[in-house]
């Protein structure tokens, strides 16, 4: 970082770390900072980046005094072209170079993954440089780690591109809402899932097709595994539950399901209900147990009422819904992947991060617990069930005795079809997940029921 006052030479040569300070605020006659930064990886959103930068500085320096210097870019290839308006020379294959070089202010990593990116992130905090990633899997995996060396070093290690895209979440609650006692946290955060659901639900297609038109679109990798079984939600909610909590929650403490095996039929019935089927990635504070705060914290397809503002979140977009105190409810909604939204949160978080580095600043998520998780066997809520059955006299009777012996109560019921196509399509009252499992065990060894279709939970209704 250098100013007009404190010029530095830069040893790398021309455009890279260069320290050329300018003199653009006519206003007030002061002049700006130029951060160099030290980009890793130049895939979508580093390359997204880039260009977002090349195109704001102007207005961003008039703004903040702040001139943004993307000095040294880290890549596989440096032969690969990328479009980008940008001195070829500050492209390097070494990444751990352009974290070690003195010349470089801040560190953004959008390489992906846990290493190398986790031991080059660490090394930058270590060194006093604030980073800025867009990593979930790194966040989610290793994210207490993380945390604490920005704190021991005390820099920046800002992190909003990294759950729902674009959307302005991790701000908010790290600092308006630092104050709200936050009782749950439930979100659209897989745009891939959410553009499927909408394709089901709106024009009535299966699972496949719409799956099949997700992948047309880019938005569903070939292999969908991360988005479509909730891997990818999953570790967002991770990192939501840390922040919304103050606790430590990784990954592997989310239970997750995929959307894989909802039908069309079970949208169908969701809709003549008054429900919307979404992904839902939901985090809540439940209680205490011995004095740790007890979190529940998963990842799995719900029905949520159609007046409830989730349900209007279509197509590929995303939505976190945010239960406060004295707050009450908030929506935060916008674009939670693509190149430039995401690169629009990593530029939002350098500008904070420099501006931070400038007046001596950084920021802290405070002090993390280890709260207890919840196992999902414990959670109450309503249920959907949908059973295959024979259509006999004394069925429904036998059916609805084993909801009866293991105190889940029936709130709706209705028969779908007869003979070799009937089903029964039930809504529970508030139960226990083990309660309607045991239910749904002792109903799969009936004779008269064919097939356990579907179960999903029921969640938003007031
Ligand atoms: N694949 C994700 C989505 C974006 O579909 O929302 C990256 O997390």
């Amino acid at each position: 970082m250098c100013s007009d006052a404190a010029p530095q030479a830069s040893a790398n040569g021309p455009g890279i770390g260069a320290c050329r300070c300018l003199r653009s605020d006519t206003v007030t006659g002061m002049s700006n900072t130029t951060i160099s930064v030290g980009l890793l990886g130049c895939g979508n959103v580093g390359g997204a980046l880039v260009t977002l930068v090349a195109e704001q500085n102007e207005e961003v320096a008039a703004r903040t005094g702040l001139d943004l210097r993307i000095a040294r870019i880290a890549v596989h290839s440096t032969a690969k072209d990328r479009g980008l308006d940008i001195d070829p020379s500050v492209f390097t294959t070494d990444a751990a170079a352009v974290v070690d070089d003195p010349s470089i202010d801040v560190v953004v990593e959008t390489i992906g993954g846990i290493e190398p990116a986790r031991e080059l992130v660490l090394t930058a905090l270590r060194s006093g440089k604030p980073v800025i990633t867009a990593n979930k899997e790194l966040l989610a995996n290793h994210g207490a780690e993380l945390y604490e060396a920005a704190a021991d070093a005390g820099v920046d290690l800002l992190f909003e591109a990294a759950v729902a895209g674009a959307i302005p979440l991790m701000r908010p609650l790290r600092e308006s809402l630092i104050g709200e006692p936050i009782g749950r946290v439930m979100g659209i955060v897989n745009g891939t899932t959410n553009y499927i659901l909408s394709q089901m639900s709106e024009h009535g297609v299966s699972y496949e097709a719409a799956l099949a038109e997700a992948q047309s679109l880019g938005y569903a990798e070939r292999d969908p595994t991360a988005d479509v079984e909730g891997y990818d939600a999953g570790a967002k909610a991770a990192i939501i539950a840390t922040i919304a909590f103050g606790g430590r929650v990784v990954a592997g403490d989310v239970y997750h399901e995929g959307i894989s095996s909802i039908t069309a039929s079970d949208i169908n019935f969701a809709s003549r209900l008054g429900f919307v089927v979404k992904l839902l990635a939901i985090t809540e504070r439940v209680g205490e147990q011995n004095g740790q705060p007890v979190v529940a914290v998963r990842v799995h397809p719900a029905m949520i009422p159609a007046s409830h503002p989730l349900a209007s979140v279509r197509d590929s977009f995303n939505a976190v819904f945010v239960e406060g105190g004295a707050a009450g409810e908030l929506m935060l909604y916008g674009r939670g992947a693509g190149g430039r939204p995401t690169a629009s949160a990593v530029f939002g978080d350098l500008i904070d991060a420099a501006t931070n580095k400038v007046r001596g600043h950084a920021g802290s998520i405070g002090t993390l617990v280890k709260p207890v998780i919840q196992p999902i066997d414990d959670l109450v809520s309503a249920y959907y069930l949908n059973l295959e059955v024979t259509d006999e006299p004394g069925v429904l009777a036998t059916v609805a005795s084993i909801f009866g012996d293991h105190k889940v109560s029936i709130r709706s019921m209705e028969q779908e079809g007869m003979g070799d196509q009937a089903r029964l399509i039930f809504i529970t009252h508030q139960a226990r997940e083990r309660d309607v499992r045991a239910t749904l065990h002792e109903l799969g060894s009936l004779d008269s029921v064919r097939r356990i279709g579907s179960m999903m939970r029921v969640v938003g209704e007031s």
